[in-house]
């Protein structure tokens, strides 16, 4: 069976796949608005940091997984341990990836409501960010727009996955992501040439360090699991179709580049923007959706310009969805010798009906809650708070700890012997952050989820 597994056509083919996976909602819609509550710079170098000593360490450590075993999340610790607790670990993997995808086709769903909303000329008559909040709520308030842009970007989720990986996943990302780096060059041009756009990049780059608390620091350190894809097996999924020729550790360093550089192009094209028009970079997870309409309306040629953003939106929302999907499918096909277009169509649609409440919860079950929680909030936390982390505290462990040293080692430089030999003393650093730094500060980020400090 081995011999027949699908893998990606070429390296940069899983590049642009696993940079796909990446750069999705968490990039432009959630780390501007999170960057804007947090005070801005002074919270994006925290980030920046999170991402360097937890982020690239944690992502080396998953795709090697996936690269060694060629296999599922499930499959690979089977054949590393052998031990219940491992393979379960995997399981976690599998399911938290049925959940993220059902609350994020819901908002995927959005964004491609908006492309159409845009080109019917809904957003062009704003004067204010509350006129957008009002078309806003009109929207998500109905249970058909939100279950029906569901179903579209469902759909389509669904039918790149079915068309395999190299047909399906590394095609698609070989053309949204280079469209999606353009728009985002556009917009960012046109923040950057606005009247007033200097007080946004001061926004970003000058640090206000009284904004930084132990709270933001945690934000910080949730979110970049949650931007690269780490701690569900999504990494570990698409690590498994790359061939042993590539360096692990090379091309972890380029997903991390190129997600970083994403997320700090749309907060350049986002806050610029905003400040220019002199509206309120705090405004939350509206920021988007409310405050940005407004910022069009109010430019010229806007309507071009927010469809390209929603445009923007939406393959990356796509190109993570399919990641989210293939992990349950690679399970499927990988496991139970599922078909691919079975594993699909049959789990796609569960995941597809378990996202419907989710879609509800912003209007028939609005009231429907759980400690003040929709069932979309519920599901979201337990997902990207707790699951998220606690997988990626067991991959640190895993590799840091369980996993023999010299096994991981001799994994990691198959092909990068020569990266190894240049610099010998990244073996030990990654070490270091694997079995002390990340599995305390992960630590940290878990009880602060559950509310324990
Ligand atoms: N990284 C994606 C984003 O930033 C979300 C995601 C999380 C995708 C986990 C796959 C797995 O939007």
């Amino acid at each position: 069976m081995l011999q027949n597994r699908e893998k990606w056509g070429s390296k940069l083919g899983f590049i642009l796949a696993a940079a796909g996976s990446a750069v999705g909602l968490g990039n432009i819609w959630k780390f501007p608005y999170i960057a804007g509550e947090n005070g801005g710079a002074a919270f994006v170098f925290v980030y920046l940091i999170c991402i360097a000593i937890i982020g690239f360490p944690v992502l080396i450590s998953e795709i090697l997984i996936g690269r060694t075993t060629q296999k599922n999340p499930v499959g690979a610790f089977a054949m590393l341990t052998n031990s219940k607790l491992w393979v379960s670990v995997g399981f976690l993997g599998v399911i938290a990836g049925f959940m993220i995808l059902s609350f994020y086709s819901v908002i995927g769903g959005w964004t491609i409501g908006y492309v159409i909303e845009t080109l019917r000329g809904s957003l062009s008559n704003f004067h204010s960010p509350e006129e957008a909040g009002v078309l806003f709520s009109a929207l998500s308030g109905s249970a058909t727009w939100t279950i029906g842009y569901h179903t579209i970007f469902f759909g389509l989720t669904m039918f790149i996955v079915m068309r395999g990986v190299q047909g399906g996943i590394e095609k698609s990302s070989k053309i949204m992501m280079p469209v999606l780096l353009i728009i985002l060059i556009i917009l960012m041009m046109r923040g950057i040439t606005l009247e007033g756009a200097s007080r946004g990049l001061a926004f970003l780059w000058v640090p206000d360090w009284s904004k930084i608390n132990g709270q933001s620091i945690l934000i910080a350190l949730g979110h970049a699991f949650f931007t690269l894809s780490l701690g569900m097996g999504a990494m570990l999924t698409y690590g498994s179709y790359m061939s042993k020729k590539d360096s692990v550790v090379n091309a972890a360093a380029q997903v991390v580049f190129l997600d970083t550089l994403i997320a700090l192009m749309a907060g350049v094209a986002i806050f610029t923007a905003v400040f220019a028009s002199g509206l309120d970079p705090a405004a939350g997870p509206g920021l988007i959706f409310q405050t940005l309409p407004a910022v069009f309306a109010s430019m010229t040629g806007g309507t071009f310009f927010a469809l390209l953003f929603f445009l923007l939106l939406a393959i990356a929302a796509l190109t993570s969805a399919i990641s989210l999907l293939e992990v349950v499918v690679a399970y499927f096909v990988d496991e139970k010798a599922w078909s691919r277009k079975r594993a699909v169509l049959i789990f796609g649609g569960l995941i597809y009906i378990l996202g419907i409440p989710s879609a509800l919860s912003f209007n028939l079950m609005s009231d429907v809650t759980f400690y003040d929680k929709t069932f979309f909030d519920i599901v979201d936390f337990l997902a990207s708070n707790v699951l998220l982390p606690f997988g990626g505290l067991m991959i640190a462990i895993f590799v840091g700890w369980i996993w023999l040293r010299s096994e991981v080692m001799i994994a990691v430089k198959t092909g990068a012997e020569s990266f190894f030999n240049a610099y010998p003393w990244f073996e030990g650093l990654w070490f270091i952050f694997l079995r002390f730094i990340a599995p305390v500060l992960i630590t940290l980020v878990l009880l602060n989820s559950l509310g324990i400090v």
